[in-house]
Formats: C-alpha cells, sequence, structure tokens
C-alpha cells in the first residue's frame, strides 16, 4: 500500500482509513530538562517522517553506519514497506504539571476524565506523559516504529505501558467495510467518518476559539482498555445480545430496519408497545440525539493480551476515539453507558488515558509540538 503523507494540516492517523494493527505506547518524560524534551520532538518528528515513508528511522539505518557504533535503525522493518504507518503524538494531562513551565498552556478540555461507576482503572496501565498511536497493516512495522521512538528517547522518556490491537474495530472511511469486534457484531456503523468533513469541523478538530490557540487543528483522545469477560458473553442468547446493542448481529442493522446503515428509529414499537430498541440498549444510550449532538470519532482495535491463568482469555476491546472537547462529547456518553448499559454485565474497563493531540506537522522544518512549545 501506498505510504500515508506525514506532513499537513492535521496529524495523520485520526480520519486516515483504519489500518488492521496497532501499536499504542504510553511514555512517561523523565527528564526535567524543557529543551531536552524540545530536541527529542524534533527528533522523533523526523524519525516518524522517515518511517511513515518507509525509510529507516535514521539517515544511516540498519546496517549502514559505522560498524562500531549501535546502529541508527533496529533493522526489524528491512525490506518492508510502509504499510500504511500513520504516527500521531498526544500530550497527557500530567504533562502540563509544571516541570516544563506549560501549566498556563493547558487546554480545559485536558483537564481529568471524571471517575465513572464500575470502572477497575489499574494506574501503571493509565496516564502518560505522552503517547503515541502507530496504526500500520503490518504488526512489525507498527512495533518497529514505536520501538525505535523509545530506542531515540533512552534517558529522556521512559515507556509507561504499550498495547497492542490486532485488529480494527471501526470504519473510518465510508469506503471501508465495518469491522467485528470481539463480541461478533459489526462495530462503527455509525462512526464519524472522513467524508463527513462539515461534522468533522463540527465535532472532530479543535478550532482557535475553543480556547488553547496552539490546538488549532488538533484534537483530543480518549483510550479506554475494556476488557471483555467473552466466556460469559458467549454462553448468552443471540436474543439477549442483539438486544443489548439494539442492532442484529449478521447485518447490523438497527432493530426495526432492514439494512447497517438505515437510521434507527427509537420510535418504533413492537407489537407488545415496546420500543424494538429499549432505552437502556447500547445504540440508544450512546446516540447523538440522547447527549445533545455530541458525536466521537472511535478508532478502537481488538486486543487479546493472552490468557490470565484462570482458563479464560485476556481480550477485549482498546477504545480509541477522537473528538473536539471529550467532557462534551466523551464523558456524558460514557457517564450514561457506565450508569446503565446492560453491556457492563461483560466488560470492564481498565485503563483510560487523555491527550491533546495537536496539529499536524507542516514540513520538515516543523515538528510535533511546536505551537505548544
Ligand atoms: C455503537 C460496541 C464501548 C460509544 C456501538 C455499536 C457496537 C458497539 C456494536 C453499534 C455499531 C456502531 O454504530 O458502531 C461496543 C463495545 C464496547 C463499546 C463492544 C465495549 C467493549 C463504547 C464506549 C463508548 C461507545 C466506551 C463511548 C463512551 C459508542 C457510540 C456508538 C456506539 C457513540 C454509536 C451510537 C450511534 O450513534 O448509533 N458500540 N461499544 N461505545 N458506541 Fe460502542
Amino acid at each position: 500500500s501506498d505510504p500515508v503523507p506525514f506532513y499537513g494540516e492535521h496529524q495523520a492517523g485520526i480520519v486516515t482509513p483504519a489500518q488492521d494493527r496497532l501499536h499504542f505506547v504510553a511514555f512517561d518524560v523523565t527528564t526535567k530538562d524543557r529543551a531536552e524534551l524540545v530536541d527529542l520532538l524534533q527528533e522523533w518528528t523526523s524519525a516518524a517522517a522517515r518511517m511513515t515513508q518507509g525509510q529507516d528511522a535514521g539517515t544511516f539505518g540498519a546496517v549502514g553506519g559505522v560498524p562500531e557504533a549501535p546502529p541508527d535503525d533496529t533493522g526489524e522493518a528491512l525490506g518492508l514497506p510502509a504499510s500504511g504507518l500513520t504516527l500521531t503524538i498526544g500530550f497527557g494531562p500530567s504533562l502540563f504539571d509544571g516541570r516544563f513551565g506549560l501549566a498556563d498552556r493547558k487546554p480545559a478540555a485536558l483537564a481529568e476524565l471524571p471517575k465513572f461507576p464500575g470502572e477497575a482503572l489499574l494506574p501503571e496501565i493509565s496516564g502518560g506523559d505522552l503517547c503515541v498511536q502507530a496504526c500500520a497493516h503490518d504488526p512489525q512495522v507498527a512495533v518497529h516504529a514505536i520501538r525505535n521512538l523509545a530506542r531515540i528517547g533512552f534517558g529522556k522518556v521512559s515507556v509507561r505501558y504499550s498495547q497492542l490491537g490486532f485488529g480494527r474495530t471501526s470504519s473510518t472511511s465510508r469506503a471501508q467495510a465495518t469491522p467485528r469486534n470481539l463480541m461478533g457484531f459489526k462495530d462503527g456503523t455509525a462512526n464519524l467518518k472522513l467524508e463527513d468533513t462539515d461534522m468533522l469541523r463540527d465535532h472532530l478538530w479543535v478550532a482557535e476559539e475553543d480556547g488553547a490557540a496552539w490546538m488549532a487543528g488538533g484534537s483530543y483522545l480518549v483510550t479506554r482498555k475494556i476488557r471483555m469477560h467473552i466466556e460469559t458473553w458467549d454462553r448468552t442468547s443471540l436474543t439477549e445480545q442483539e438486544a443489548i446493542f439494539g442492532r442484529t448481529k449478521g447485518e447490523g442493522a438497527a432493530h426495526g430496519m432492514a439494512k447497517e446503515f438505515d437510521e434507527p428509529d427509537f420510535a418504533k414499537k413492537g407489537p407488545d408497545g415496546q420500543p424494538l430498541i429499549a432505552d437502556i440498549a447500547h445504540v440508544k444510550l450512546a446516540h447523538p440525539s440522547s447527549h445533545g449532538g455530541a458525536r466521537l470519532l472511535r478508532r478502537g482495535y481488538n486486543f487479546v493480551d493472552g490468557s490470565d491463568g484462570l482458563g479464560r482469555l485476556d481480550a477485549g476491546l482498546f477504545f480509541i476515539a477522537y473528538q473536539r472537547d471529550p467532557h462534551r462529547q466523551f464523558v456524558p456518553v460514557q457517564l450514561a453507558l457506565a450508569r446503565q448499559d446492560v453491556l457492563n454485565e461483560y466488560i470492564k474497563h481498565v485503563s483510560s488515558g487523555l491527550f491533546a493531540i495537536p496539529p499536524g506537522v507542516r514540513d520538515a522544518g516543523d515538528y510535533w509540538g511546536r505551537t505548544l512549545f
């Protein structure tokens, strides 16, 4: 596949048609020196510009440098194409805690998320000063990219946690078929998509008048690692599974509708006089009409991190959503879901991340986060 352009008004990896594989990493910044952090962002930017175009991370490459020194690329992507690699950087709330003189630059939209009922967050896989989302069609390419950024960052940042995802659970373009999550349902049907330019302007991209001018052209990312109790789910009847979402499992159509992309009609009633889509169905609780029009661009991935030693797969959804303001979009939707969604019997949120995604890198003279520093 052709390389995805690295430079642009917005970072790639948001409306880019979702690739098949994910390697997501959160870093803690260990240096206390602001100039060192800026140097690192510049080094990362040039490595990212190269790797996303299918080149080695450094200019000498895996085998072209002096043999007495460690190579400036680790080598495992030699001979592999760009594979649609995108690298998307984000800044967590903790980066603005005063260590780098950024406290007065913190956007209001980056205020920490509230606690949600039922969540069981593990701090060691939550948060982070920085994050990088690597998406590609080849897992080796995504892992290579994150590994080289971690290598370049040695002594300035340390990996807090990282997460592999193996199958996209959303389409972010109308050209893509809707994939399925590990519950077997089409996921991403009613998503914000690349083609919805007006809605992207209203619901995805930060505008200058939103408060923090350095974020104009950027977005906000919420990640939630959601463990699924899939063995329990697999013993649940098809009727119950479909009622929980309010859509059919085969076609993915909203109840009462024939086709996947038919708009749900929440007023439609069955012969028993009850709504065909229950008020507590996932698609009703999450629908924009329940939240003053709030929408998300979902871009999550399936994960299976082996098994848990108790005979269960350690599996679920690494939920990723981009939006213009998480406190008006993710938060109200997640509050409604956390309180009422029957799906909660089958899932648990175990990690959480919130990141400001700065605007795109314009050209080779620009770098990730320039507008912030
Ligand atoms: C819709 C699955 C968690 C927000 C859907 C749909 C499925 C689904 C199957 C219907 C198809 C579609 O339109 O994409 C899941 C699963 C989850 C999960 C399995 C957890 C493991 C979440 C969370 C949020 C969320 C945490 C946000 C807080 C939405 C939204 C829609 C949706 C906004 C579209 C609603 C509409 O406009 O019709 N989800 N979801 N979901 N979900 Fe989730």
